[in-house]
């Protein structure tokens, strides 16, 4: 049977050169699925905003809904380390709050860890956070929840902006956080962060040479139809698939053939 993933189980993987998988996953089934293929961590992301619920940015997400996703994954009682990203404004505000919401995360959701997006101006905010134990991943390069400074989905840290996103993956392992996640970065500066931190970077869009990768599970799925971009791999396309087995069932249902007596009681 596979053993519980820990956070002193990933720093080793770093140290070891093996390579740490993350799949997002946001109910019961999903993170049965997700488990059971062997991640070595389920990350409940805010795209649950985007993927699930059907906004257009991780924005309107609030905690309560997140640490509804939280407890469903929860109770699928995975083997993956379970990390809950937080929302916007659940971390913003101080450290206070940051404190109390993550803290929510772990006592009530039955997380294992945290997510925070920002690098240098949330540094205070993860220090407190790791502080009391509450182990904490950051979120560098382009983070969803500052869609309107970034001005859009855009890759962050070509050319001069590339000694902003080091200095912030910097920061955010001074402040104590466990890994951090590298998104929509070039691959080169990717491999430069990865070589300059000792903790695990985990990428998504960011190129091949981080320690790890990260990717939402519709995405790798084909259940996202809104959207596809280029670090997205789809390793099946189960949209098709369900459109066809729901026609199937309407077409039998109109036509008398389901249900049957098989599917009859006496
Ligand atoms: O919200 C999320 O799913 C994420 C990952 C894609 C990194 O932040």
């Amino acid at each position: 049977m596979r053993k519980k993933v820990t956070i002193p189980e990933i720093l080793q993987m770093k140290r070891d050169g093996r390579r740490i998988t993350v799949l997002t996953a946001y109910d019961f089934p999903f993170a049965r699925l997700a488990d059971g293929g062997g991640v070595d961590v389920i990350l409940v992301g805010d795209s649950a905003g985007v993927v699930f619920a059907g906004h257009d940015t991780t924005l309107p997400v609030t905690m309560d809904e997140m640490l509804y996703h939280v407890k469903a994954v929860r109770r699928a009682d995975p083997k993956a380390l379970l990390v809950a990203d937080m929302p916007f404004m659940s971390c913003q505000s101080g450290v206070e709050d940051a404190c109390r919401n993550c803290g929510r995360m772990i006592k009530e959701g039955g997380a294992e860890a945290v997510k925070i997006e920002g690098g240098m101006n949330m540094a205070h905010v993860i220090r407190a956070v790791s502080s009391i134990d509450i182990p904490v991943m950051g979120h560098v390069g382009l983070t969803p929840q500052s869609i309107h400074r970034m001005g859009g989905y855009k890759v962050q840290g070509r050319k001069e902006q590339a000694e902003r996103i080091i200095d912030d993956a910097l920061a955010v392992e001074a402040a104590g956080a466990f890994a951090v996640v590298l998104e929509g970065i070039p691959a080169k500066l990717a491999e430069q962060i990865t070589a300059e931190l000792s903790i695990p970077t985990i990428g998504i869009g960011a190129g091949p040479h981080c320690s790890g990768q990260v990717l939402v599970i519709h995405d790798i799925l084909g259940l996202c139809e809104k959207y596809s971009p280029k670090f997205i791999k789809r390793y099946v396309e189960l949209a098709p698939l369900i459109s066809g087995a729901v026609k199937t069932y309407v077409d039998e249902v109109r036509e008398g053939a389901f249900p049957t007596e098989e599917h009859s009681f006496n």
